[in-house]
């Protein structure tokens, strides 16, 4: 049983999942999760260490079908779609639910071929002026482009790990994503690269849905607008950020907001 706090409807939901449980084997990692994910704000999940956020995350784009002994039960959707729909391009999903993880994993190519990989797949921007702006467009809005114009033939894994990271953001920005998936995307970070991090975090929600998994409580006031709690694989609480950090409704939620426990 989940717990929503009042004026928490969500009018624009971009994602819906309802009584999603995840397994491994048989074991129950996630326990009927259900929420909407608005579109154009953010949304934290926070919880102690095991309790699903990843393997929830996972679910919105379908990387669970990455780990062979998943299984997810539920339903899904994107724009009212069912993502689970054999009909679903699971590559396509992808790139309309992108995903940026917590180790930066930047291709061993150059930082162009890094951002234009994605592009090009899908088949946008056949020509090269159009690959360049596209490439340029993506590494701005990112938040790197005066870092690395000069140098743009260099490997992505050659930059630190905080440009790193903004390149995986570029890279998933490219292919004009609708939502972003964060799984601790600063959590190897230091203090002036995250705050960068959650600066492009706040610009990026004027346009897409995003969701961010983050151990860091500040990090969830500073950035989130909406922030669910899980614990044991349920989704206990879920509601505007500041009531939930300020306004608990459970003493599970309580506890691990105050640092009790996690
Ligand atoms: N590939 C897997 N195979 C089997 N069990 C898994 C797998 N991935 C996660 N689990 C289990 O599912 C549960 C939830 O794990 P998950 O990684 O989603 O937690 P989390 O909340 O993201 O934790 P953390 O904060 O440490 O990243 C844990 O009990 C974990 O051991
Ligand atoms: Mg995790």
């Amino acid at each position: 049983m989940t717990r929503i706090h009042q004026n928490m409807e969500v009018r624009d939901a971009k994602m819906q999942a309802r009584d999603v449980s995840v397994y491994y084997e048989s074991k129950r990692a996630i326990d009927n999760v259900s929420i909407d994910i608005p579109n154009k704000l953010v949304t934290a999940f926070i919880g102690p260490s095991g309790c699903g956020k990843s393997t929830f995350l996972r679910t919105l784009n379908r990387m669970n079908d990455t780990i062979p002994s998943a299984r997810v039960d539920g339903e899904i959707t994107l724009d009212g779609e069912n993502i689970y729909s054999p009909k679903i391009d699971v590559v396509q999903l992808r790139a309309r639910v992108g995903m940026v993880f917590q180790k930066p994993n930047p291709f061993p190519k150059s930082i162009y071929e890094n951002v234009a990989y994605g592009p090009r797949i899908h088949g946008f921007a056949e020509k090269k002026d159009d690959m360049d702006a596209v490439v340029e467009h993506s590494l701005k809005r990112a938040g790197l482009w005066e870092e690395v114009k000069d140098r743009l033939s260099d490997s992505g894994t050659a930059l630190s790990g905080g440009q790193q990271q903004r390149l995986c953001i570029a890279r998933a920005i490219a292919v004009d994503p609708e939502v972003i998936l964060m799984d601790e995307p600063c959590s190897a970070l230091d203090p002036i690269a995250t705050a960068k991090i959650e600066e492009l975090i706040n610009d990026l929600a004027d346009n897409y849905a995003i969701v961010i998994v983050t151990h860091s409580m500040q990090q969830a006031a500073r950035v989130s607008q909406r922030t669910a709690f899980f614990h044991l694989g349920q989704m206990v609480e879920y509601g505007p950020t500041s009531d939930i950090f300020t306004n608990p409704l459970e003493t599970r939620t309580k506890d691990y907001i105050t640092g009790r426990y996690g």
